[in-house]
């Protein structure tokens, strides 16, 4: 089921697919992009100028010299195996080196102890390890926390894509689950000189804004990208990266089991939205678009091995499970009750106990053994 045309009302900045991969559309107007955009080096001339100007510090209306700031890392690069990742002017090394402090801060929640990072956790692939997570107001949430990955080349977030950048999602949800506005959680952080120093280098200004440090966590998060698998090596020629097994899934999950109808690599995702038939009584995209009542956004399969649960409202425990789901032609445990019509692509289908193996075989070779987990030290 396609909606191509409604989104072409999403506002200045959105994702739009060519061929297999993407590239980033920056409108004109109102854009991000065109608005005195913030670059490396003109951030580093205003370090330079606040130096020069340090000597007057003695003068009772100088702002307080800042620290100075290790070089941040380059922007990290799509890993093989996905499309070359097009990145709007403002993914700058210094807002993903923001990004990630912001990210990874629970001075950023309402309670100080909980950061993006709890429920996206960066040990299980970005996502969350519970069904459905409890916000800090102590709401359980009424969707699993998806992983963060793979973004860049996606133009609606959320499992029901109602937000048309990372940065409108971001906005919206970091109330929703911190239990604070953005505008609110940002006294703590602009107490501290190293995060003025980071604002200053990432934007231009060292006092910290909603829209500086939302910008920021959308750079972060959207570098942020699962590739490089041992499907992917072995595409490229490494035989050995694969076993039989998962080579012989990739058969069946091209051909018999019609997995790729909906998970059309490299991203193994359609950027659609299907009903699966569970009977989580969420509308999903039905609340976009009311004839999709019921369905949600086809969720990359990269990585997926390092995240259960699985589905939007996390009701299948192991991969095992999902793929079952799949295959019995999403019904059973009441699905499809007042959830809307399954969608036809959908369809129920046989495998030997073999070919089940084969295909879950294949489903883990596009998932790379996770790298340490390296959370940032906080200023
Ligand atoms: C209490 C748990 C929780 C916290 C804390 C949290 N999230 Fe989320 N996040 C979720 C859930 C649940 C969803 C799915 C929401 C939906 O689809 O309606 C989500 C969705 C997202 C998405 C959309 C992903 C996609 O695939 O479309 C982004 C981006 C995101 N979160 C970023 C953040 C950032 C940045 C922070 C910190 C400011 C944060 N999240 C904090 C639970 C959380
Ligand atoms: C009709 C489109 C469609 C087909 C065909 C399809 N899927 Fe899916 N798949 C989806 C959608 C949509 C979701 C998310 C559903 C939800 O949460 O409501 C999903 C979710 C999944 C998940 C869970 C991912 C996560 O992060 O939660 C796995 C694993 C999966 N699919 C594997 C497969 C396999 C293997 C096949 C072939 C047997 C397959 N899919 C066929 C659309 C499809």
């Amino acid at each position: 089921v396609t909606e191509r045309g409604r989104r072409s009302t999403a506002p200045a900045r959105a994702w739009r697919r060519v061929g297999r991969g993407a590239v980033l559309v920056v409108a004109a107007v109102g854009c991000r992009g065109t608005r005195d955009a913030p670059t490396e080096g003109r951030a580093a001339t205003i370090a330079t100028d606040a130096a020069s100007a340090a000597p007057d510090a003695a003068r009772p209306s100088a702002p307080p010299a800042l620290p100075d700031l290790p070089a941040p890392p380059p922007v990290p690069e799509a890993p093989i195996g996905l499309p070359p990742a097009d990145h709007p002017a403002v993914v700058t090394p210094s807002a993903v080196a923001l990004g990630e402090l912001l990210f990874f801060d629970p001075r950023l929640g309402r309670d100080g102890v909980t950061a993006c990072a709890t429920c996206h956790d960066p040990a299980r692939g970005w996502a969350g390890d519970q069904a459905r997570a409890t916000t800090v107001a102590g709401k359980l949430n009424r969707r699993h926390t998806p992983a963060i990955v793979n973004l860049a080349w996606v133009d609606g977030l959320g499992w029901d894509g109602r937000h048309a950048t990372v940065d409108d999602a971001i906005r919206t949800h970091w109330k929703g689950q911190l239990d604070v506005a953005p505008e609110d959680a940002l006294g703590a952080v602009a107490a501290v000189p190293t995060y003025r120093a980071h604002f200053r280098r990432a934007t231009g200004r060292a006092e910290p804004t909603a829209d500086a440090a939302i910008e920021a966590l959308a750079a972060f998060v959207v570098t942020r990208y699962q590739g490089d698998a041992p499907f992917d090596r072995f595409e490229r020629g490494d035989r050995a990266a694969v076993d039989a097994d998962a080579e012989a899934g990739y058969v069946l999950f091209a051909g018999k089991a019609q997995c790729a109808t909906c998970h059309v690599p490299p991203l193994y995702t359609d950027h659609e939205f299907h009903n699966l038939g569970l009977a989580s009584g969420d509308d999903g995209r039905g609340l976009v678009v009311p004839e999709l009542t019921g369905a949600f956004r086809t969720p990359t399969l990269r990585g997926a091995a390092l995240h259960p649960p699985y589905f939007h409202d996390g009701s299948a425990p192991t991969l095992e499970a999902a793929i079952d789901w799949h295959l019995a032609g999403g019904v059973g445990r009441g699905a499809g009750r007042g959830g809307g019509v399954i969608d036809p692509a959908l369809r129920p289908i046989a495998l030997t106990e073999i070919e089940r193996g084969q295909l879950v075989a294949f489903v883990r070779s596009l998932s790379a053994a996770p790298p340490p987990v390296r959370r940032p030290e906080l200023p």
